[in-house]
């Protein structure tokens, strides 16, 4: 198993680290080459995806990516800022379906904002398309008009061929939950997710045990804080699903807790947290590490096709919560906080 480590910016090298340590304690024939990507990269190559690194996530069989991102860089031409960086290797790698499961572990049910019974036996799972919609539309770019005025303008694309494959995904995936999946467009005001809708409606006659629902994104938006428990799969294009699994990541306790898997049609993969770089937190081992490795969890699921350990990260990553470890994200009276290493060492001595 050869795997790219791409731990990035702001936090990323220290809940990077925490998952590579997880993956080494399983003793498994694996190897990992690290590279820089995001500002790292534009650091050490003037380029926020540098060629070498681009390189060896091609030939890896997986990518562990940490987060790119930092204020400093905001002020940079677009195409060398660091987001930049990600955006390319997801679609120069084909990554079109980002799987990010919103699963609350019972034992944080109080460190959610919201009521215990309203998130407990939470498990949804968000299917975001990630290489396609607003992000990648082209025209795009900001002119100055006949007038002298400024005019920003990005543009919401998606054909036919790319709803279907994400929708296969998510139809896929009910298969082996709870055989519903509910689609979330803004079909009432967008064309490009009219027809979104239209493709999923046909989709589904290829899957009549699975109950297929629509929800408008403002709808869906509200839905997840009232009674979040009413999903099982959703499926959504890029911005949506961006916007709503950082809305669904505070229903399991934290954004640290929310994995991520970004697939290709064969199941090579990248995996990252949802969150990004939390500039504010970098160098003080204070992040949540979990959703890195639990991301390596769903890599040895989802790439390596190994449940088993995929499972024991799982397993081990309950267990150090339920001996009462928290980052400080998740904290809440009468636990036990620690640090980033701290919460990694927890787990890896959980395995
Ligand atoms: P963010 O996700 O980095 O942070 C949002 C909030 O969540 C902050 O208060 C942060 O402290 C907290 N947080 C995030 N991860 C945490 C963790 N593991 N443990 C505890 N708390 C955590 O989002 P932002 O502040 O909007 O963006 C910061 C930078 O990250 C920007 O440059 C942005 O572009 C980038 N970003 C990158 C990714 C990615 O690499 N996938 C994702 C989102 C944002
Ligand atoms: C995410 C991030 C990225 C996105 C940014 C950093 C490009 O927010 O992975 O959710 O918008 O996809
Ligand atoms: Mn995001």
């Amino acid at each position: 198993m050869k795997i790219a480590v791409l731990p990035g910016d702001g936090i990323g090298p220290e809940i990077v680290a925490q998952a590579v340590k997880v993956l080494n304690a399983l003793n498994l024939e694996i190897s990992m080459t690290e590279a820089p990507i995001g500002g790292a990269g534009y650091e050490v190559a003037g380029d926020p995806l540098p060629d070498a690194t681009l390189q060896l996530a091609k030939d890896a069989d997986a990518v562990l990516l940490g987060a790119v991102g930092d204020w400093k860089y905001d002020k940079l031409e677009r195409h060398l800022r660091p987001e930049r960086g990600l955006l390319r290797i997801r679609k120069e790698l084909n990554l079109f379906a980002n799987l990010r499961p919103a699963l609350l572990y019972p034992e944080l049910a109080s460190a959610s904002t919201l009521k215990p019974e309203v998130v407990s036996g939470l498990d949804i799972m968000i299917v975001r398309e990630l290489t396609g919609d607003i992000y990648f539309g082209q025209p795009r770019g900001i002119s100055t008009l006949e007038n002298g005025e400024r005019e920003g303008v990005n543009t919401m694309r998606y054909n036919e061929s790319e709803i279907r494959r994400i929708g296969r995904v998510a139809f896929d995936i009910a298969m082996k939950r709870n055989k519903k999946v509910c689609s979330v467009d803004k079909a009432n005001v967008l064309e490009a997710t009219e027809l979104w809708r239209q493709v999923m409606i046909e989709l589904s006659a290829e899957y009549p045990e699975v109950e297929l629902s629509h929800m408008y994104v403002d709808n869906a938006a509200m839905q997840l804080i009232r009674a979040p428990k009413q999903f099982d799969v959703m499926v959504t294009g890029n911005i949506f699903g961006d916007i709503l699994s950082d809305e669904a990541s505070m229903l399991t306790g934290s954004i640290g807790m929310l994995p991520s898997a970004s697939l290709d049609a064969n199941n090579k993969g990248m995996y990252e947290p949802s969150h990004g770089s939390a500039p504010d937190l970098a160098g003080k081992n204070v992040a949540n590490p979990l959703a890195t490795i639990l991301s390596a969890a769903m890599m040895l699921r989802y790439t390596f096709n190994d449940e088993a350990n995929a499972q024991r990260i799982e397993s081990a990553v309950k267990k150090a919560l339920a001996l009462g470890f928290r980052t400080p994200d998740i904290w809440t009276e009468g636990t036990n906080k620690v640090g980033c290493a701290e919460m990694g060492d927890a787990v890896v001595a959980s395995l």
